[in-house]
């Protein structure tokens, strides 16, 4: 282990969670703990609790939870040291140096100093004889030597290893490059620049850190866009392109796009306030990154059918968090030959104008009425049936509305796009708000009538294989957690006869601090386990456990536990005949005899 035990023990109790968690998420009081909005997922109503006593957070609505540790690396995406190194500054506590954590912080910032050299290396050469070809193409594509600059943008010379030997030269080696994704392996084990001619853009997270590199080809071929791999300093879900520009926009919102030159081009055409995806979903992760530089948010995705799914699934994402939502739909284009085709922001703007992108901006429609109109777009209204259609499609959507006066407001446009009276709409509608919470409750009783399924772990890597037992080790887990005078009573038992591996490394890591005289709690297990694992084991610990009857259970869990495991080594023996010969003999001589007592 990296840090020093006292120093972490320390570390924990000073950091205390209430403290942490509050100066996030505001905290209420209530019957003895706290609760609040879930920081890791969307909600209004409280499902975060923080118990001050166990110093742990779990949220019952996604199911993280863990220690003070956890919470800080959760919020903050950081690593296990990073987030110690976080609660230390804020502790006021000198982190003990040399260990191999600080080994990491430090490959992260050689990796973070290669790409800045590499984005200049980039950068030179555009000026230069070789980057003509990227400048010539930069002047097809309108983009001004100012914007250029001030996205970083360069270009790689085209060759195999002009930045490898660049970089080399500046005393990185080999496997820095490697890891950092600017060079690749072929299959003859020769490394070879990742890229090469091609218009290079830096991705420049909001502390202003070089942490990947986007790149475009210059002609038709194929791959159009190359992007960096994940790495320890790059995390595609947790990065916008062009939000170290943006977030410093005097405009009161963002618009998001899905690729990197829409935003080059936007930028220069004012709009400083765009960034991209980089071609992938929305995700969480990037929404909660928003949310510190804005509450509002413009969906201005292509406008072909992968863009208005894209629409749809940021839309959802969107639903029920603090962001007001715009949708701006670019137009088709009408080509000469009357075929209309699709159109990106980058394309509206050359053929349209700066001009006229502020007008779609101050008519982008909210999420609801994107949704109506596609609906819409389904049916002839002017046909009867195709009409009955319409406001059965339209009375779900309305009916999942949340607020009562926008479910007022966008009934009575409904009914006016069928031509039928608000009456009878709002009838409609009330049907299919009834037949949506019949829906609901028989999903929830078919969850409830298969308790199997709901008694998994979330993570898919650490579902059980054998429920019945691993139910049983919850409980000894709990109960050691909970009450640590039982550990006595559950020393009969050996980490290797738990099902589940999380669990049974989870006993063993409570029986070592318990030997070593460490505070026995969840907190501790931080550096152990991941966030996953920490999260099932704090969900663990939320069960309810009947403490008045805690001695009968305990013995009940590990009777539980020991004949699951006899039972899994006798149909193992029975499907290895050298095995189950060698237990025959050992049962005879006495070998073994734990199991004779
Ligand atoms: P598009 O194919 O819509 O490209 O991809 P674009 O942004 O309009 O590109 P131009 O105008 O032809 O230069 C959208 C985004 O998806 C990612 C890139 O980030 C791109 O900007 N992408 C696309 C890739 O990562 N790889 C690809 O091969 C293609
Ligand atoms: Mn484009």
């Amino acid at each position: 282990m990296a840090f020093p035990q006292p120093f972490m023990d320390e570390l924990i109790a000073r950091s205390d969670i209430v403290d942490i968690v509050g100066s996030y998420v505001p905290l209420n009081i209530k019957s003895g703990s706290y609760w609040g909005c879930c920081p890791f997922h969307n909600e209004k109503t409280p499902s975060f609790h923080v118990l001050q006593d166990k110093q742990i957070y779990y949220c019952f609505g996604c199911k993280k939870g863990g220690g003070v540790i956890n919470f800080v690396m959760e919020i903050e995406g950081l690593t296990f040291p990073e987030a110690v190194q976080f609660l230390a500054k804020r502790a006021g506590m000198e982190v003990p140096t040399d260990n191999t954590d600080q080994d990491v912080a430090r490959k992260r910032r050689r990796m973070l100093e290669l790409n800045r050299d590499a984005a200049k290396f980039y950068y030179q050469t555009l000026l230069q004889p070789e980057g003509q070809g990227v400048r010539d193409y930069l002047e097809r594509r309108q983009i001004s030597k100012a914007t250029a600059v001030k996205f970083g943008m360069g270009a790689s010379p085209d060759s195999w290893d002009a930045l490898m030997m660049a970089m080399i030269q500046k005393g990185y080696t080999k496997a820095e490059l490697l890891s950092a994704g600017l060079v690749v392996q072929g299959k003859n084990g020769k490394l070879y620049d990742k890229f090469r001619n091609r218009l290079m853009l830096p991705v420049i997270d909001v502390q202003g850190n070089v942490v990947a590199f986007g790149s475009r080809v210059l002609d038709k071929s194929e791959p159009k866009y190359m992007n960096s791999p994940e790495t320890p300093v790059y995390s595609k879900r947790r990065t916008l392109y062009g939000l170290n520009l943006a977030k410093k926009s005097k405009r009161p919102n963002i618009i998001l796009c899905e690729g990197n030159l829409d935003i080059v081009t936007l930028h220069q055409a004012g709009f400083d306030n765009a960034v991209a995806s980089m071609g992938t979903a929305l995700t969480p992760e990037q929404i909660r990154l928003l949310s510190r530089f804005t509450k509002e948010l413009i969906l201005c995705y292509d406008n072909d059918n992968a863009g208005k799914i894209a629409t749809e699934k940021a839309l959802q994402l969107l639903n029920n968090t603090e962001f007001t939502v715009r949708v701006l739909q670019l137009p088709k284009r009408r080509t000469e030959d009357g075929e209309y085709v699709k159109q990106d922001a980058d394309d509206f703007i050359k053929l349209q104008g700066a001009d006229a992108f502020e007008r779609l901006l101050t008519d982008s429609e909210n999420g609801i009425e994107f949704r109506m109109a596609q609906i819409a777009g389904k049916y002839d209204l002017r046909d009867d049936q195709s009409r009955i259609a319409y406001c059965e499609e339209i009375s779900n959507l309305l009916a999942a509305l949340t607020s009562a006066v926008e479910r007022e407001v966008y009934t009575n446009r409904a009914a006016e796009a069928a031509k039928i009276t608000p009456d009878a709409m709002r009838l409609e509608v009330e049907r299919a708000t009834r037949r949506k919470s019949a829906q609901e409750r028989k999903a929830q009783l078919r969850k409830d009538l298969n308790p199997a399924a709901q008694l998994q772990p979330q993570e898919r890597s650490l579902r059980y294989e054998n429920v019945a037992s691993a139910l049983a080790e919850e409980g000894v887990i709990r109960l050691m957690l909970l009450d640590d005078s039982l550990f006595p009573e559950v020393y009969p038992l050996q980490p290797e006869e738990f099902s589940a591996p999380l669990l049974g490394r989870a006993f063993f890591l409570l029986w070592e601090k318990r030997c070593a005289g460490q505070p026995v709690t969840l907190a501790s297990l931080a550096a152990e386990l991941s966030p996953e694992e920490m999260s099932h084991l704090t969900g663990i610990c939320q069960k309810p456990e009947s403490m008045d009857n805690r001695h009968k259970a305990l013995a009940d869990y590990i009777r539980i536990i020991k004949k699951e495991h006899q039972k899994r080594n006798a149909s193992d023996a029975q499907e290895d005949p050298l095995l189950a010969a060698t237990q025959k003999y050992r049962n005879k001589s006495g070998i073994g005899g734990k199991q004779h007592g």
